[in-house]
């Protein structure tokens, strides 16, 4: 497929599978927008790639959680007379306490980073997507959206958002060439669980429920090339999404208040 001198603009670039992303999509020829808010990180991985691959690498620090974020970044990438082709719509983060211990600024941060940020940034660069005929999006989604529901603060809630969120705009926007992916990726290796503060009982379960980021980065890109609305990532994943998803509401229930780890 001919990518060269198309844009792949990747939020959470500067770590896990927000970079795993960004080589991916280098190695393959795509020039490079990289979002997070840790700029160090974002101008090694820019070395990195420009050097590896001669791709050409922008990067920008922004804390999406802000509001005003989307706008920045889409006025960044303009400004650049730059145009984004494929749009991986990766940030995120979860957090761990009880609803009511955590400060709102915390959840109402959370939601706009994952919720409000993810879709305004598809507002504001799916139309020229559409009027070129051709796009690809990726939304990250999770397990937790397919799987029953869990004690876990918002995530459940705001994963099953971008899933349902995704599916829809993929019927809008298809006819018009763009396609629209939800990545449902279960356990992966990366700084999530270091961030959350759940890696010692995240290291306690099972080494088959883990997944590298190459394997579910691979996956996903070859589920939007094609054209898949929702990719579940891994054996394992496809497994327990199968059979989970289809049991009625009050045994999911049951099941994710009792197999909860991260309690
Ligand atoms: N790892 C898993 O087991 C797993 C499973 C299912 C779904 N996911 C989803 O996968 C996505 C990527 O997570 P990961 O596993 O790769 O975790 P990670 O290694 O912790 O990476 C998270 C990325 O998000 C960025 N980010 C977080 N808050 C941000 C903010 N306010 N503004 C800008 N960037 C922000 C971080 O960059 P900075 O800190 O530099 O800003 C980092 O690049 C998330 O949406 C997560 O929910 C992960």
């Amino acid at each position: 497929m001919k990518t060269e001198g198309r844009t792949a603009l990747i939020t959470g670039a500067s770590a896990g599978i927000g970079a795993t992303f960004a080589r991916h999509l280098a190695a393959e020829g795509y020039d490079l927008v990289l979002v997070a808010r840790r700029a160090d990180r974002l101008q090694a991985l820019a070395a990195e790639l420009s050097r590896e691959h001669g791709v050409r690498c922008e990067l920008l620090s922004a804390d999406l959680a802000d509001p005003a974020s989307p706008r920045k970044v889409a006025g960044y990438v303009a400004q650049l007379g730059l145009r984004v082709d494929f749009l991986v719509n990766n940030a995120g983060l979860s957090g761990h306490s009880k609803f009511v211990a955590a400060p709102w600024e915390q959840q109402a941060g959370e939601i706009q980073l994952m919720v409000t940020t993810l879709t305004e940034l598809i507002h504001l660069l799916a139309p020229a997507m559409i009027e070129r005929g051709w796009g690809r999006i990726v939304n990250v989604s999770s397990l937790a959206a397919l799987a029953p529901p869990g004690e876990s603060l918002l995530y459940s809630a705001i994963k099953s958002y971008v899933l349902v969120m995704s599916q829809s705009l993929d019927m809008e926007f298809k006819p018009h060439g763009v396609h629209v992916t939800a990545l449902c990726p279960g356990f992966t290796w990366s700084e999530f669980h270091d961030v959350m503060g759940t890696r010692g009982t995240a290291s306690r379960l099972p080494g088959f429920l883990w997944q590298q980021p190459q394997a579910v980065v691979r996956e996903a890109c070859a589920a939007v090339m094609r054209g898949k609305p929702v990719c579940v990532p891994g054996l394992v994943n496809k497994v327990v999404a199968a059979f989970t998803r289809p049991l009625p509401l009050w045994l999911q229930y049951r099941l994710g208040s009792a197999l909860n780890p991260f309690k």
